[in-house]
């Protein structure tokens, strides 16, 4: 395992020790949520973390709890969420998120909104002076808008790709909608851009995730950090 790798596990199995026998947990989707899913399946399996349910935030994180075994639920039996651990791929130094790299960010936020508790697990790469530095700002759109969604996201000064599989397809999320990958650089006002965006019909979600999180584990070198907003910078 890479050293970013070992970094996103230790930073996943330390948030799992939050959680508690008898909780609903909402799981995330990526790279460091799946070392958080595998852990929680080996408590379960070690009787250590009894009668918990969890909500998958994507096709593909179900498929993978199913396969451990985790015992799973919706958001219509259990609306009220007591802890969600995700990933994110970028974090600013007030707790606020890009999020979407994997597709996953409708449901994601759902989850994230949804939540009593959102628990971020990142490695140390990820945290950013200013979101949009290190990563692009995915849009999720209704395919049936995509072009003119575009050119109101270019209009707002970003350069803006349709994200594409491997095999030349367009990308398709679990709702069905596509995904445009805006390079915005460095955001001066994510609030005011989210707010934008929020006021699109053709924009069904996108991947910045203000004012969500209250806890975030960073994995480095030098082992986890639990920061907690409010007393501490996300640095
Ligand atoms: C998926 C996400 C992921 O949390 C994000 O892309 C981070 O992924 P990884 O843990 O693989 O670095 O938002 O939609």
């Amino acid at each position: 395992m890479s050293d970013i790798g070992l970094f996103k596990k230790r930073a996943a199995e330390a948030a799992v020790q939050t959680l508690q026998p008898g909780m609903v947990v909402g799981l995330g989707t990526g790279s460091t949520a799946r070392h958080a899913i595998e852990r929680i399946a080996r408590l379960i399996s070690d009787k250590v973390l009894c009668n918990i349910v969890c909500v998958p935030s994507s096709a593909a994180t179900e498929k993978l709890a199913r396969a451990l075994e985790i015992p799973l639920t919706d958001l219509e039996k259990n609306p009220d969420i007591d802890i969600n651990i995700d990933g994110a791929d970028e974090v600013d130094p007030d707790f606020n998120l890009i999020k979407g790299g994997g597709g996953a960010l409708l449901r994601e936020k759902i989850l994230a909104q949804t939540s009593k508790r959102n628990i971020i697990i990142v490695d140390e790469t990820k945290l950013s002076p200013k979101l949009g530095t290190r990563f692009f700002l995915p849009v999720e759109v209704l395919e049936f808008a995509w072009r003119p969604e575009q050119q109101y996201l270019r209009g707002l000064g970003a350069d803006v790709q349709l994200r594409k599989t491997k095999l030349g397809a367009p990308f398709k999320t679990d709702s069905g909608n596509v995904v445009l990958d805006a390079n915005f650089g460095p955001m001066g006002n994510p609030g005011e851009l989210a707010a934008r965006l929020d006021s699109r019909a053709g924009v069904m979600g996108h991947g910045l995730f203000l004012g969500l999180v209250a806890e975030i584990f960073v994995g480095g070198e030098s082992g986890v950090r639990r920061l907690v907003r409010g007393q501490d910078k996300a640095c």
